[in-house]
This record gives structure tokens, C-alpha cells and sequence, in this order.
């Protein structure tokens, strides 16, 4: 069986829990589709966790293409989103729908993701919806804009958690299938879900969203540093380390290859 967004909803209202992860390469992401995540997000934190860099801002839409064609081959039950990074949508609709079709017709991805809830981007979620395209939302701490408005926690004023609740809002009415609610306090994270009909995907903002997103690197300990609210599941910096380093001395001391 192949996940689709309408699948999500009927979970959502069967109050099932949605487990989404990020993926980045074949390996990863068949380890996780065969684990049972439900949905896997080609997300652009590839750019710090498996690229290098300092913040999401420098990957490319070919970069994201390339891995997200590799996670692709990995994947045959999760709903396959994948998002498109900075300033491949901010333009206008135009260039955002020829993004989200490279996605779609050159890696298979199911769906794309967009940062804001601001009206542009809502305007954009409209026409990339109309012309087929299933758009995942993302409010509240928006990596893309860090420049901004710092990796803070978002809405935590009544005003501010009011003007999330309405991005979300118009997301779900521009056609959206479903939220990441990033770094939001648990009680407005609370009221959005309630408020909503598509499914919620939270990451930081509390246990009360229909689903729940890590960045994968962080669950499995191979990044250097992890936001606060993310949970480290096992060390696999310290497991690759002890491999490579038993490797190295048998190596050096003739045991391995065997004779
Ligand atoms: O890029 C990403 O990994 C994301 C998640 C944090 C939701 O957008």
C-alpha cells in the first residue's frame, strides 16, 4: 500500500498518529520506509545535516532533486514530500509551479512543502493545488527566513499565535493537505489542530498535533547539535567512530583481511 494525503485525513479524524521523518539518501530512506514511517520529507535541513552547511538557505533545487531522486529508490509505502528551498517559490507562482513540477516529473515526489503562511505564499499554495500539485504548509519557525527571525520559538505572544493560527487557516482553505507547526507553543499547536481539518505535523510544538516530524540526523545522533526540542534516540556518531576506529587498528595490526 502506497500512503496518500487523503489517507493523512482519514488518520487525522481516526485520531492516528502520523509518523513523518526526513530522509536524504537511498540508504536512509529505505531503512525508514521499511521501519514504517508514514510520510518522509526530502527536507532542505539536508543542506546543514548532510551537506555542510551553516543553514538551509544555500541548497539549490538541483541539489534537492539529486537527493531526493536517491530517496526515491528507497521508498515504496511512505508518502514521498519533498521541499523546495529558498527562493525557488518566493518569486512568483510561475517559478514555483516549475518547481514543484521538476519535483514531481524528474524525482517522483508525491507532494512539495513551502516556509510561510503569509498571502503570497498562500496565493501560491492555491495555484500549485489547482494545477494538481498536493502542497504540505510550514508555519511558526520557518528555517528559511532565519535571517529574520532567528531559530526562536514563534507565537508566543496572543497577537503573534493568533496571526499563525490564521496562516494556517488560509493554508487549509488554499488547498493545503497538512502543516509542519515548527517551535510553536503546545497550547497554540493545540488550538490549530483542533481548528483544522488536514492533519498537523508538529516538531517543537507539543505533543497535541495529529503527527510528529524529526530531522532524522538528530534522532539518530549524527549531527553536531540539535535544536532543543529534538530527542536523540541513539549515538550513531559514536557507533560509526568505535567502527571505524576497531577497523583501523585491525587494519594496522594485520588482523583484518583474514589470512
Ligand atoms: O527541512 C526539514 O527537515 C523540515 C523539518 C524540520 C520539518 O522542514
Amino acid at each position: 500500500m502506497t500512503i496518500t494525503t487523503h489517507q493523512l485525513t482519514h488518520w487525522k479524524q481516526q485520531g492516528r498518529m502520523i509518523v513523518a521523518l526526513t530522509a536524504w539518501d537511498f540508504a536512509i530512506a529505505q531503512i525508514l520506509d521499511q521501519a514504517g514511517v508514514d510520510l518522509i520529507l526530502v527536507g532542505d535541513s539536508l543542506a546543514m545535516v548532510a551537506l555542510g552547511h551553516q543553514t538551509t538557505l544555500p541548497v539549490t533545487l538541483d541539489e534537492m532533486l539529486h537527493h531526493a531522486r536517491a530517496v526515491r529508490r528507497g521508498v515504496q509505502r511512505a508518502l514521498l514530500v519533498c521541499d523546495l528551498p529558498f527562493l525557488s517559490y518566493q518569486e512568483n507562482s510561475q517559478q514555483a509551479m516549475h518547481s514543484a513540477g521538476r519535483a514531481l516529473k524528474e524525482a517522483g515526489m508525491q507532494a512539495v512543502k513551502l516556509e510561510g503562511g503569509h498571502p503570497a505564499v498562500v496565493e501560491t499554495v492555491a495555484q500549485l493545488v489547482q494545477a494538481g500539485i498536493p502542497v504540505m504548509g510550514h508555519v511558526g519557525l520557518t528555517p528559511q527566513s532565519v535571517h529574520r527571525l532567528g531559530y526562536r520559538q514563534q507565537g508566543n505572544s496572543p497577537e503573534a499565535g493568533e496571526r499563525i493560527l490564521q496562516q494556517a487557516i488560509a493554508l487549509e482553505q488554499a488547498g493545503a493537505f497538512s502543516i509542519v507547526l515548527e517551535h510553536i507553543p503546545s497550547d497554540l499547536a493545540c488550538q490549530i489542530t483542533q481548528k483544522l481539518s488536514i492533519p498537523t505535523i508538529g516538531i517543537g510544538a507539543g505533543p497535541h498535533c495529529d503527527g510528529q516530524v524529526l530531522v532524522t540526523a538528530d534522532l539518530l545522533g549524527l549531527s553536531n547539535r540539535q535544536p532543543p526540542f529534538a530527542k536523540v534516540y541513539t549515538n550513531l556518531r559514536e557507533t560509526i567512530a568505535q567502527a571505524v576506529q576497531m577497523y583501523g587498528t585491525e587494519v594496522r595490526e594485520g588482523k583484518f583481511p583474514e589470512m
